[in-house]
């Protein structure tokens, strides 16, 4: 069984160690490097992106894909995309995970704009509190996961929550579980809930094979796989170049 994923960088790979751990399948990781942050980016070219990918998961003859980024996530929901492509939706899971009445939300600025979470929180009568937290996209990024900067930007994006008294908080980025320690100090009576847990819990368990990645960088290959080493990923793979669309 092959499996496709994709988001901007490292963030992803919260939402692949997942997945990996349920099921021993072949994964397809795209990490658009080259064109991250893409909480920066404009609609239309992360709709752009989107279609690059679905594309080349469907030559690759991909069984099922998982979204890995919930900024990407947003545009297919926002324009309801998620009709004609057959995915799994991460900001849905993450959805269905909350189940307190007063519910934060963080997001790189396109998500947090878009407001999907939003939406489908209210849906069910739940009160919501969005905040957009860009800056700790690059940290994870940089490798960057504890220390006085990233306290005092933690402080700064999460204190407004901490004082809406929000009873849990869902991590809107694939690549916020990387400050899980940090977030959780700031608001320590708050359940923070990772969507991607939930997302994995929509594949089948199969321990019986090991899970391999082959691995599409858009930027840098060496630059990212000194990224994986810094995170410890210990899933074996290959990392080949992905050549954008002109
Ligand atoms: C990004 O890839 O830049 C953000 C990831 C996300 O929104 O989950």
């Amino acid at each position: 069984m092959k499996i496709g994923l994709f988001d901007s960088g490292i963030g992803g790979i919260s939402v692949l160690k997942k997945l990996t751990y349920i099921n021993g399948a072949h994964y397809i990781y795209i990490a658009d490097t080259e064109r991250a942050p893409y909480g920066l980016r404009t609609s239309e070219a992360l709709e752009s992106f989107v279609w690059e990918f679905v594309d080349f998961f469907h030559k690759k003859k991909v069984n099922e894909i998982f979204a890995a980024c919930n900024t990407t996530d947003s545009i297919i929901l926002e324009n309801n995309l998620d009709l004609v492509i057959k995915y799994n939706s991460i900001i849905r899971a993450g959805v269905s995970a909350a189940k307190s009445s007063k519910v934060g939300v963080i997001g790189t600025n396109v998500t947090i704009k878009n407001g999907s979470y939003r939406r489908y929180l209210e849906v069910e009568g739940k009160e919501v509190y969005q905040k957009a937290t860009q800056l700790f996209v690059s940290l994870v990024e940089e490798g960057v996961f504890y220390g006085r900067m990233v306290e005092a930007i933690a402080n700064y994006y999460l204190l407004p929550l901490k004082k809406e008294n929000v009873k849990e908080l869902i991590l809107g980025c694939t690549h916020f579980p990387f400050l899980k320690g940090i977030i959780s100090r700031v608001l320590p009576k708050v359940r923070i809930i990772d969507p991607a847990e939930e997302l994995s819990k929509l594949l089948v368990k199969n321990n019986t094979r090991r899970p391999f990645v082959e691995f599409y960088v858009t930027g840098d290959p060496k630059e990212f796989e000194r990224k994986l080493k810094r995170i410890n990923f210990r899933v074996a793979y290959t990392i080949n170049k992905f050549k954008i669309r002109k």
